[in-house]
């Protein structure tokens, strides 16, 4: 009998390609989804992207029965359920830290119990914001900063400064302390760090993965604060060239939804690692600027992007990941080509209603100048 799959969040953008990979490699897969508007829209209908194998529990990660009836038989959890916006996160605390910190801890109580849920692995997904800002050097030293002041950022002086020197930016490896600046960055760090205490009481193995900015198909475009590449192509797709914060030189590291997947799938697999934390990223650092660039092209869009020259409250420079770890101890390797993942990430935008809310999401803000 094939080993069954428990996929918390499973009809979110990370979730649906895990349970198709996971369906693809023999497992039997339940997914546990609420359906969370914020994510799916308001037509509370599931999307029809997963496959009938998959069995489908509709109910919410903080209640005790849904998730007992969601562990039977389950020997392996793939925890993705999660309130995601940062954004959203500092106006609405509360509700992030009943979703990902109480509901995960709702998880984790019933897995202590070890003869009634004797699973074999847990994953949890962490992420790179837990970082704060990425990791720096200055003078020949580590820097690991806290974010810019807003003074900083009112004389529209962008890069890290370390004693009026610029740092430069380097791989962020996962031993880089982390500085979470969001509510959502905080209940994400509190959930890995609870996976990983409950896991090694328990003797459950555990493995947690720092996801850097995920962007391929599927990814919501139904909320305003989604990733960069979809808002860029959302706003393309209706005619509006890309508004780029700051000056453009943020780095990011763009991972694609299938390298994320890959990185589960050899977590899962894996016996020999009992507690891990992974950076899952590219491992390549690309400008902002350059992400409205390349879609500008692949659109060909005649326009250029729309420099604000002011930053969004509470973001960071630059940070990109150091996945030398998850190379060596999973055998990750990244496959996906930057600018053939983007062209496909256009063909799932331009099927889908996908409306600018870029006004909507930041007009309030004044961030356009
Ligand atoms: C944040 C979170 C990350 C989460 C991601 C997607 C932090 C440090 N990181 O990452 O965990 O996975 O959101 O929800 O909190 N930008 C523009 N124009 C836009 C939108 C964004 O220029 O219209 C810029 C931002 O200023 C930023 C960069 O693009 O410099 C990336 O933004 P975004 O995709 O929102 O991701 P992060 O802020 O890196």
């Amino acid at each position: 009998m094939s080993e069954r799959v428990l996929i918390t969040g499973g009809y979110g953008f990370v979730g649906s390609h895990l349970a198709d990979a996971y369906l693809e490699q023999g497992y039997s897969v339940r997914v546990l989804d609420n359906l969370d508007p914020t994510v799916h829209g308001s037509s509370n209908k599931a999307p029809t992207y997963l496959s009938k194998d998959v069995e489908f529990i509709r109910g919410d990660i903080r209640d005790t029965d849904t998730l007992v009836a969601s562990l039977k038989d389950v020997s392996i959890v793939s925890h993705h359920a999660a309130a995601v916006s940062v954004v959203q996160s500092m106006s609405n605390p509360s509700r992030f830290a009943e979703v990902n910190t109480l509901g995960t801890a709702r998880l984790l109580e019933l897995l202590t119990d070890r003869n009634r849920f004797p699973i074999r692995k847990l994953i949890v997904p962490s992420s790179m914001s837990i970082y704060g800002e990425g990791l720096y050097q200055a003078g020949g030293n580590e820097v690991t900063p806290h974010l810019r002041s807003k003074e900083q950022l009112e004389s529209k002086s962008w890069e890290i400064l370390s004693n009026g020197e610029v740092c430069q930016p380097v791989h962020t490896p996962e031993t880089k302390p982390s500085r979470p600046t969001s509510i959502y960055a905080i209940t994400k760090h509190d959930q890995e760090e609870m996976a990983l205490a409950i896991g090694e009481a328990s003797g459950i193995p555990t493995i947690a993965l720092r996801y850097f900015n995920i962007y391929g198909p599927r990814q919501s475009l139904c909320n305003p604060y989604t990733g960069v590449a979809a808002i860029f192509s959302s706003r393309l797709l209706n005619g509006n060239p890309p508004v780029v914060f700051e000056d453009g030189g943020q780095l990011r590291d763009f991972v694609h939804v299938s390298d994320i997947v890959q990185a589960n799938i050899l977590a899962t697999i894996n016996d020999s690692i009992d507690q891990g934390v992974y950076n899952i990223g590219s491992g390549n650092p690309v400008s902002i600027l350059e992400v409205a660039e390349r879609l500008i092209r692949l659109f060909e869009f005649h326009g250029e992007p729309s420099i604000t020259q002011t930053a969004r409250p509470g973001d960071i420079r630059h940070c990109y990941a150091d996945i030398s770890k998850a190379a060596k101890e999973l055998g990750y390797r990244p496959k996906a080509i930057f600018n053939d993942s983007l062209k496909e990430l256009i063909g799932w935008v331009s099927t889908q209603t996908a409306t600018d809310n870029f006004d909507a999401a930041y007009k309030k803000l004044n961030l356009t100048g």
